[in-house]
């Protein structure tokens, strides 16, 4: 039986792969995408890559789709591995009906339609009546090969040449209709052409089959762009344009950046960031940054540097943040005012975009920034800048990330603090004499003398590792050098031998570990709430987020120098790779600094981090 083809289309984009072939092959990330060892041949070294829509071994040359795999892994036939899938997905496999079959045939008709269209275009740009369209498109420094390779085109001046042109292949005006290329007037005349007079601009889906169109005026006149309305193969919610191209280029490491207009897309790609892809003249909607995502764990979205940029830049993050995780989430950057990425690669080059890309900050550290944006620092103004952190931060549907969220976005809020106030008779103003807002309110404790506050601290880091120790991989370097109290340091190499041998960085392993090798009091006296309970973030309970940024908050007590050169090291590792364990790290790293920086001396035990 066929199958519609937007139904195959709709399974491949509900069907998470990585998930599916991870219940055969143990996979993990690699960059963008994962790798394992191939289930289809006997090897050792991985080379079994599986993308957002598709494996491939690069040992033995097997690839397909989430069908190929399940047809290849358990022998299904076809149609028994897509009734399977679609299962899973929650789909219902389309029943043949006639009718069916007919609005499948429509769609390839209208495929071909608007292939036949483009081509028609294209071929109008190399004749004398496109001569000023080519001529414009070299002035705005596009090169024949990057025109060639976006299918840019002239669309005639409007007078049916296009029904014309196609009349000759077959295709009659109702198919124009159908396809966006032409309408159906009010007033009884006949169909009447969409595009007249404007460089055309294919848009194509993800696979690169064209699906409509925009076109622009050449120079000054409105509206600038027409774009193709929505049909049977076109939503424009749905769709961004470039990326068909970004895919392949992010599959080979590309950033994914997305920009506002078509001119920006096709000038970025031409200077070498073919990674970037742009709405189609609206705000980036729920569907598009899924799209985003199947390409890139923390895709960058660009904006001007004007009062609107900072809008849209709102506006996005708004968008995203109800479906952002640590695996998935956004970075914003910036441009120079004035310019877009069109213009700032024509007349500063590639390398000023590259630095555009480089300034790119997670969400988590850009919000405050575009929310408290022409916030004044009188009381009401803060007050209202607080209750929309607090909103915007439970918008984030993962529990995890929205307190983290919170937090992050509330460290800021103090540290903004507008400065003492110092009124006519030289004392301080009402608002600077608060004691210092703290994050996590302190519980008074009796004073401890220096030797058992630093005992503290040591017991506090050493018993959020007991507790957590999956965290040993991202702070043994830190933890190894900490100069530590004699007996604790014993308890640390074999916490350290232990982590370096261990299959499971489970806590219970660790503590028979340490039991079977005689360390067990010293193990218990790190988690033991005598002479001082320990921290909640040394708790079990505690959420992996609040025992790292714990730790690091720790850390950063017993050797301040080496959490800035931390964070500094984790900041350029995140601006070198992105990825989520980095932003994580970061995170944790920023949020002790910030915690510390807040809490002053008060913070440095018993509080109920
Ligand atoms: P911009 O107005 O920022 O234009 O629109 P641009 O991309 O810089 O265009 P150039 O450089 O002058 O050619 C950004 C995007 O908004 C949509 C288009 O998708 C455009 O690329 N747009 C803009 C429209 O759909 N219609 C319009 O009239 C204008
Ligand atoms: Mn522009």
């Amino acid at each position: 039986m066929r199958l519609p083809d937007g139904f195959l289309d709709e399974l491949r984009a509900r069907t998470p792969l990585a998930a599916v072939i991870g219940r055969r092959v143990k996979l993990v990330r690699s960059g963008r995408q994962w790798k394992g060892c191939c289930p289809f041949h006997n090897e050792k070294s991985p080379s079994f890559y599986v993308y957002d829509d598709g494996y491939k071994c690069f040992g033995c040359g097997v690839h397909g789709d989430a069908v190929g795999f399940v047809m290849a892994s358990s022998g299904l036939q076809f149609m028994e591995a897509v009734e399977l899938l679609a299962g899973e997905a929650g789909l219902e496999v389309p029943r043949p009906t006639p009718a069916a079959a007919e609005a499948e045939k429509r769609r390839l008709d209208l495929h071909a339609v608007l292939d036949a269209a483009a081509a028609s275009f294209q071929r109008r740009l190399r004749l004398p009546e496109g001569a000023k369209a080519l001529a414009y498109l070299q002035g705005r420094g596009l090169a024949d090969d990057t025109i060639a390779r976006f299918g840019l085109g002239w669309s005639g001046d409007g007078r049916g040449a296009l029904a014309a042109d196609l009349a000759r292949q077959d295709i009659d005006i109702a198919m124009l209709v159908e396809a966006g290329l032409m309408r159906e007037s009010d007033d009884g005349r006949p169909p009447y052409d969409l595009f007249f007079g404007r460089v055309m601009f294919p848009i194509r889906d993800r696979r690169g089959r064209v699906i409509s169109f925009g076109g622009r005026i050449l120079g000054d006149g409105q509206p600038k762009y027409v774009n193709g309305p929505e049909t049977a193969l076109f939503s424009k919610r749905r769709t961004l344009y470039g990326l068909d191209r970004a895919r392949e280029a992010s599959r080979n490491g590309a950033e994914v950046i997305t920009v506002e207009g078509y001119m920006d897309v096709i000038a970025l790609h031409q200077a070498g960031f073919e990674g970037a892809v742009a709405p189609l003249g609206t705000a980036l909607t729920g569907d598009q940054l899924e799209e985003l995502w199947r390409l890139s764990p923390v895709p960058i979205l660009c904006f001007d540097g004007d009062a609107a940029g900072t809008r849209a830049a709102l506006r996005a993050s708004e968008q995203a943040l109800p479906t952002i995780t640590a695996e998935r989430s956004l970075r914003l950057s910036t441009l120079p005012s004035g310019e877009d990425p069109d213009t700032l690669v024509r007349r500063k080059g590639a390398a000023a975009f590259q630095s555009v890309i480089e300034a790119a900050r997670p969400i988590s550290l850009a919000l405050f920034g575009l929310m408290s944006e022409g916030t004044g620092t009188s009381p009401e103004q803060r007050a209202g800048l607080r209750t929309r952190i607090e909103a915007i931060a439970a918008t984030v549907k993962d529990r995890a990330m929205s307190s983290e969220l919170k937090r992050a976005l509330l460290d800021q809020f103090y540290a903004s603090r507008p400065a003492p106030i110092r009124s006519t008779n030289g004392t301080a103003g009402r608002f600077a004499r608060q004691p210092p807002q703290r994050i996590w309110p302190a519980v008074p404790r009796p004073a401890l003398d220096p030797a058992t506050a630093r005992d503290q601290k040591e017991r506090a880091l050493t018993a959020i590792l007991l507790n957590h120790p999956y965290l040993l991989p991202e702070m043994e370097e830190a933890f190894a050098a900490i100069d530590l109290s004699f007996e604790r340091a014993s308890l640390r190499t074999a916490i350290l031998q232990w982590s370096s041998e261990a299959d499971m960085l489970d806590s219970a392993a660790l503590i028979t570990h340490l039991t079977q090798t005689g360390l067990e009091a010293l193990a218990f006296q790190a988690l033991s709430a005598v002479p001082v309970p320990l921290p909640a973030c040394a708790a079990k309970a505690a959420m992996p987020a609040e025992a790292a940024s714990g730790w690091w908050h720790f850390f950063g007590l017993l050797e301040p120098d080496r959490l800035e050169s931390e964070i500094a090291a984790a900041e350029r590792d995140f601006n070198a790779n992105f990825d989520p364990a980095g932003q994580r790290r970061l995170t944790a790293l920023v949020q002790a600094r910030n915690e510390l920086r807040a809490g002053g001396h008060g913070s440095e035990l018993g509080s109920s981090i």
